[in-house]
């Protein structure tokens, strides 16, 4: 059942590919459309929304952060992002004109299902976000839109990210059709980008030998640093989360504008830190920062570890091990900058003999608070 891999995660991680093209099938249409028929929330209801609000937990947490990104730039509409144990004792401003987003793996997260009910009990419109059919959430929901990743077994979870991360490009994408922020054209392009990059994340998947060597380097370390920034931040958070969960190594993922605010005392003698690099042709500006943070972090002793763009030169001298991405459209590059993340953890986690798909004090789905 592991298809010959030792563990399902490195399944799961090779599954990635297909997971991500079968999430986006039969919801685009020849035009270039959206036929997005499972969110069954009326046009008008959607086009009277006036804010998004995402709850989740972990990993799905981490996907709802990158989706405000998509979501503020294409609907235009305010996007808030929140931790499900904590947003449902807080007294949040909620209304019929309100769309929570709801975004679990197993569909049972607890945690998550609390924060959906407390949002329809204020009237607001929830939209699950989800990968197991006919689970909790989905069905206590307004609609749903399935993340098509198939069953998903190792504890730390892998393809289910990068589907709802690609399901939440979709909710972005048609919230801007619905509402008319976004243009046939304009959809057509970022669809068309997201279809291609099914086939970027098969090329990192073919790369990333070197990347499990590194891991293996570094497994008497204590401590690892992630760093990014835009859409790269949450992938830092993501790839610390999946560093502490796998190799049970203390991992902190920073914004990389927050180094100077605190984060850079921690800087030491040939610390690993892994800095996510936002494309040079997106926000050149951003790119730039980074590479100077990189400058700065290294000139105090850092290892760094940097994930680039291919064809980014600016950051090569300043990288002590190099690991290169397909270039990807900024909103959609977590897609492939992830990658080398999961398997980096799950290396790191083989070197140091701990269990991978079953790590431990975890469980796959969190059902109680
Ligand atoms: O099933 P869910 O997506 O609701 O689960 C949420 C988190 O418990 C989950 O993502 C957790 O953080 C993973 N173990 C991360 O790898």
């Amino acid at each position: 059942e592991k298809g010959g891999y030792d563990y399902f995660m490195l399944k799961e991680i090779a599954e990635q590919p297909k997971a991500v093209a079968d999430t986006l099938l039969g919801r685009i249409d020849g035009a270039g459309s959206l036929t997005l028929d499972e969110v069954r929330i009326p046009a008008n209801v959607l086009r009277e929304v006036d804010k998004v609000v995402i709850v989740a937990c972990g990993t799905a947490f981490h996907a709802g952060l990158i989706a405000k990104y998509a979501i503020e730039h294409w609907t235009r509409l305010p996007c808030e992002v929140e931790l499900a144990s904590e947003f449902r004792y807080r007294d949040p401003i909620l209304d019929q004109q309100t769309l929570v987003v709801a975004i679990s793996q197993s569909g049972e997260t607890m945690d998550t299902l609390m924060a959906l009910r407390h949002a329809r009990e204020q009237g607001a419109h929830v939209l699950a976000i989800c990968n197991t059919n006919g689970s909790t959430i989905p069905r206590e929901s307004d609609a749903v839109l399935y993340t098509h990743a198939g069953p998903e077994v190792a504890v730390a979870s892998t393809k289910a990210f990068l589907t709802q991360l690609v399901a939440c490009y979709l909710v972005a994408l048609y919230l801007g059709q619905v509402r008319g922020t976004k243009w046939a054209d304009e959809i057509r392009a970022v669809v068309r980008d997201l279809s291609s990059v099914s086939g970027a994340v098969d090329r990192v998947l073919e790369t990333m030998e070197p990347v499990r060597a590194l891991a293996r380097s570094l497994a008497e370390k204590n401590t690892v640093l992630f760093l990014g920034r835009h859409v790269g931040y949450p992938v830092a958070l993501e790839g610390a989360l999946k560093l502490k969960e796998l190799a049970y190594m203390h991992a902190e993922g920073f914004a990389a504008g927050e180094l100077k605010h605190g984060p850079i005392a921690l800087i030491e003698d040939d610390l690993p830190v892994v800095v996510v690099v936002p494309s040079p042709r997106g926000r050149s500006v951003l790119h730039d920062k980074i590479v100077s943070n990189i400058q700065e972090i290294r000139a105090r002793g850092a290892r760094t570890i940097v994930i680039a763009e291919e064809g980014d030169e600016a950051v090569a001298p300043y990288a002590d091990h190099l690991i290169r991405i397909p270039v990807t459209p900024t909103l959609l590059q977590p897609l492939v900058a992830t990658v080398p993340l999961q398997v980096f953890a799950c290396e790191l986690a083989t070197a140091r003999g701990n269990e991978v798909d079953q790590p431990r004090n975890l469980a796959k789905s969190v059902t109680v608070e």
